[in-house]
This record gives structure tokens, C-alpha cells and sequence, in this order.
């Protein structure tokens, strides 16, 4: 694994971004809960464990699989549900949890899936924002940073699965 990375965020700059989320979303569902949060695996973890510890407002934790990624670079285009939610969310208020926001191919087909199943209400929370990466519109209505065009590893997002357990979020070249 010898690769060059540099840090891009540190985790203290992560952790303090992450808990001005929470309150931000504590002031936005005041009064109501539980918010199913729903954690797209692998890469959101992180910031799940941390956002959801953020916030006070009563929160549910449910993991959905997507991958439009092949073990490469970019985006293979198609976009397969490789784990389902357990649940119903119909009538509740769900945050989608993801890493990050690249072409959009992914939360896009995602917004759609969900969409049917009749939530109250529909939200995105992404650590991470490429917008000019973006192929399909999508609306995301927490993010953590918005960054240049740079291919990031750690904090829970992967090059071919490695560097997920990185603490700080690293640029690889
Ligand atoms: P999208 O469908 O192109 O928006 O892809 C989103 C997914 O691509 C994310 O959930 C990540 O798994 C992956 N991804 C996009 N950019 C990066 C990156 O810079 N580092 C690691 N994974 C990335
Ligand atoms: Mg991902």
C-alpha cells in the first residue's frame, strides 16, 4: 500500500463540523422523532457514529447497501441495492447518511427508491460534497464540507476498500 496521502481535513476539523450538523438538525426536527437515520454502508459509517451522537434528537439507525462503484476511481454508473432496509419507513422523517456526494448517480436513484415507500419527509446528509463532479441534480440538505475535485480516503471512505479506518479525511495521489 504505498501511496501518497495527505490530509485534507483533520479529524478535529471533522468532529467540529459534525457537531454543528446536529444542532443544526436538532433546531430543524425540534419537537419531533424519532428521525430514522438511515446509514449507507460502508463509507458513512463514520460519520453516522459520529453525527448521530451529535444530535439529541431522538434518532433510529438503519443500514441500507448501495454501489455504483467498481474497485476503481469512478463511478461504474450503475447504481445496485446490495443490501435493503429491514423496515417500513412510511409516515416517518428519514436523514439518508452518505459519505459522499460525487456524480449523484447514487442519491439520486436512492431519493427515487425511497421516495415510494412514503416517508413523511426526506432528507440527505452527506460528510463530503464534489459539486463539480455532478452528473444527476441532487438536493443535499446537510453537508459537511464541499470539496474540489480530489479522489479522499479515510474517515470511512475507501480506495478499493483500504483506508477506511484512516481518522483524518486524506487526499490519494
Ligand atoms: P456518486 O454516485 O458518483 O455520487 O458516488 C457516490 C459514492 O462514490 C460514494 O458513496 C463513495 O462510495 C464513492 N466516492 C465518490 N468519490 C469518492 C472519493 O473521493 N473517495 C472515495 N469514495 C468516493
Ligand atoms: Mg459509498
Amino acid at each position: 500500500m504505498a501511496a501518497n496521502l495527505t490530509v485534507f481535513l483533520s479529524a478535529e476539523t471533522i468532529d467540529q463540523r459534525i457537531q454543528e450538523l446536529g444542532k443544526q438538525i436538532d433546531e430543524d426536527y425540534a419537537g419531533r422523532g424519532p428521525v430514522y437515520l438511515l446509514v449507507i454502508l460502508k463509507g458513512a459509517c463514520m460519520f453516522l457514529a459520529d453525527l448521530a451522537r451529535a444530535m439529541k434528537t431522538p434518532a433510529r439507525i438503519e443500514f441500507m447497501g448501495i454501489s455504483s462503484y467498481g474497485k476503481g476511481k469512478t463511478t461504474s454508473g450503475q447504481v445496485q441495492v446490495t443490501k435493503d432496509l429491514d423496515v417500513s419507513i412510511e409516515g416517518h422523517d428519514v436523514i439518508i447518511v452518505e459519505d459522499i456526494v460525487d456524480s449523484g448517480v447514487t442519491l439520486s436513484y436512492l431519493r427515487h427508491v425511497l421516495e415510494q415507500r412514503k416517508p413523511r419527509s426526506l432528507k440527505i446528509a452527506a460528510l463530503l460534497d464534489k459539486p463539480d463532479r455532478r452528473l444527476r441534480p441532487v438536493q443535499v440538505d446537510y453537508v459537511g464540507f464541499s470539496i474540489p475535485d480530489e479522489f479522499v480516503v479515510g474517515f470511512g471512505l475507501d480506495y478499493a476498500e483500504d483506508y477506511r479506518n484512516l481518522p483524518d479525511v486524506c487526499i490519494l495521489s
